[in-house]
């Protein structure tokens, strides 16, 4: 059981004096009678909060597929460079304390981005030991062949590391277009194989983590909650 001062802020993504006032001034009914004090407890198994007329649900974590567009870095924070973050362009009602990117995408990829407060399913899904495959689709300067499909599942060098084998085939028969599938998170991983194989990558989306694929619903900047089922499916491979 939590204080309902401490639930409205958590829910509302407002400050606790805010969610006080709130009650202060009426606005807040439990169960259909007015909450007449901040430290009266919220029972998540059946107790029923109105804040304003609207029903509010309390959640532990949320878990959020975001269509990420470009130009926006899915670190934490962006204040040191000016740019703004997957998290800064959620929608307002979806913003939440200790929100943040369980992954990363570079600031021109597009496509499946994760966003939770779950820090620690976010890390079970991006331990190396246990990384969750993740799938792309770039775009290509200029077709690949058996050569590079080869190499991709030896494990391509970049650096020091060899990376683990990776799954690549065309998109249709555009070989300029490759599906890619990788087991690890390295930095500019899928850039950096190609470019082992004299190819630049134009273009780069995230389709897939896991066993979900992004919701082809979701236009550019777009956002969803995660159920239970699909949460389950992007920590399976
Ligand atoms: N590989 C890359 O090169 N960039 C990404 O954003 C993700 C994987």
């Amino acid at each position: 059981m939590e204080r309902i001062d401490k639930i409205i802020a958590k829910e509302l993504n407002i400050g606790r004096s805010d969610a006080k006032s709130l009650i202060k001034s009426g606005k807040v009914f439990l169960n259909g009678e007015k909450v007449k004090s901040s430290n009266q407890k919220f029972d998540e198994e059946k107790d029923i909060l109105n804040v304003d007329g609207k029903e509010v649900k309390s959640r532990k974590f949320v878990y959020i597929m975001m269509n990420k567009p470009k130009g926006v870095i899915s670190s934490t924070d962006g204040r040191k460079t000016g740019e703004k973050t997957v998290v800064d362009i959620l929608p307002e009602e979806m913003k939440r304390k200790k929100l943040f990117p369980a992954g990363r995408l570079d600031k021109d990829t597009t496509g499946f981005m994760l966003i939770t407060d779950d820090g620690e399913f976010a890390h079970k899904i991006l331990n190396p030991k246990h990384h969750i495959p993740k799938t792309y689709i770039a775009t290509l300067d200029k077709p690949f062949d058996e050569k590079v499909i080869n190499a991709f599942e030896m494990g391509i060098t970049i650096g020091e590391d060899i990376c683990l084998p990776a799954k690549l085939e065309p998109v249709g028969n555009d070989f300029c277009k490759g599906m890619v599938t990788i087991n690890q998170g390295m930095y500019h991983q899928i850039k950096r194989m190609f470019k082992r194989c004299g190819i630049e990558v134009v273009e780069l989306e995230r389709i897939k983590m896991g066993k979900l694929e992004l919701d082809k619903d979701l236009l550019s900047g777009e956002c969803k909650y995660l159920n239970e089922n699909e949460i389950n499916l992007i920590n399976s491979r």
